[in-house]
């Protein structure tokens, strides 16, 4: 008898039915006067007395299991035709997708990540600038070949308002209107009148920085940009700064980083010589301090800027930055896990 409750019980516990004609027929299975259950309770009559009270109560037992299964049963099929009497038919079949970040804003928050951590603060200028913004407060001459109209992108017969050709326009703005020591980093877009290509377009993204204090020194620029080069591209990553000319900064110099692909080995991508070059900076120019009413026998600077595309080519291996601006998912979505 102890044996035939506990497979019985065992049964029940396994219960399973897909609808409510499966389930009244486990209920009559089990709990009709002629059930199992039941028949158990008919031969309760042959049990000898002193089992009577133990086996009494583990048929009491079984009994009220087996009628709490079924109910339970019961119970998930109601809660189930609720869920479908409440669907709603209005909902769009597929859950709406939510975007990825764009590959130039996941190198642009890095970019402002790691030099946050140096103490740089963000600001941001207009797009549209004046000719003082982008050159005269720079120190371009007059007949510098940047303002030429090849290169510039001049608003209707103004002469005098422009699309900004670079982010060192946000220099000018802050230099004139804040006072040192200034830590910033300005990140944004920048155009240039040059023909479309898989290496050059008519606008792209800079992010410019700029640090001027008391007894700022070139050494101070080198460790600062060797900081930003080991955290973005890896520790074993090296600097290289060759001199160069800007008019605004002096000295000047160009800095490359040992290939991040090869390794500084040499590659077709570093066109076998181990280097590519990732920025332009150098002392902000005594003028240029002068031209914003900074005293430049008090105070010195220096400032870098960056191609955003040019560091998101080397990070990610994009060969063509027409790419970044015509907004295909299939290019885009690779960039999801990157998030
Ligand atoms: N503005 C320069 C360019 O667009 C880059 C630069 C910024 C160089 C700051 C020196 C200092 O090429």
């Amino acid at each position: 008898m102890k044996n035939r409750i506990k497979d019985i019980l065992q049964e029940i516990e396994n219960l399973a039915a897909q609808n409510n004609e499966e389930l009244e027929a486990l209920r009559i299975k089990y709990l009709s006067k002629k059930g199992s259950v039941s028949e158990l309770f008919n031969d309760f009559r042959n049990v000898a007395n002193e089992e009577k009270r133990e086996i009494g109560q583990l048929l009491n037992d079984l009994k009220n299991k087996a009628q709490d299964k079924i109910n339970n049963l019961k119970e998930s099929f109601s809660s189930q035709n609720d869920a479908v009497q409440k669907l709603d038919l209005t909902r769009s079949a597929d859950p709406l997708k939510i975007g990825t970040r764009h590959p130039l804003s996941l190198t642009k928050n890095e970019i402002i990540d790691i030099f946050s951590r140096i103490g740089f603060t963000i600001a941001e200028g207009p797009e549209i600038e004046d000719d003082w913004h982008v050159f005269g407060a720079l120190n371009f001459p007059p007949e510098h070949p940047a303002r030429d109209m090849q290169d510039t992108f001049f608003i209707e017969q103004n002469p005098d308002i422009l699309l900004r050709t670079h982010t060192s326009s946000v220099q000018s703005r802050i230099m004139a209107n804040q006072k040192p020591p200034i830590r910033m980093l300005f990140p944004g877009r920048v155009y240039r009148n040059e023909a479309i290509s898989y290496r050059a377009h008519c606008f792209f993204h800079q992010v410019e920085g700029l640090y001027i204090d008391k007894n700022v020194s070139f050494a101070d620029l080198k460790q600062a940009l060797m900081y930003f080069a080991k955290e973005m591209f890896g520790e074993h990553t090296q600097i290289r700064l060759r001199p160069s000319y800007f008019p605004f900064t002096e000295p000047s110099a160009e800095m490359d980083i040992s290939c991040n692909i090869c390794g500084g080995k040499g590659c077709p991508f570093c066109k076998h010589t181990g280097w590519v070059e990732i920025l332009g900076c150098g002392m902000v120019d005594p003028n240029v301090l002068e031209n914003c009413g900074i005293d430049s026998k008090v105070y010195s600077g220096y400032a870098f800027g960056m191609g955003v595309e040019r560091i998101t080519n080397l990070k990610y291996q994009v060969k063509d930055l027409r790419l970044f601006s015509e907004n295909d998912v299939r290019f885009l979505k690779q960039f999801e896990s990157a998030i």
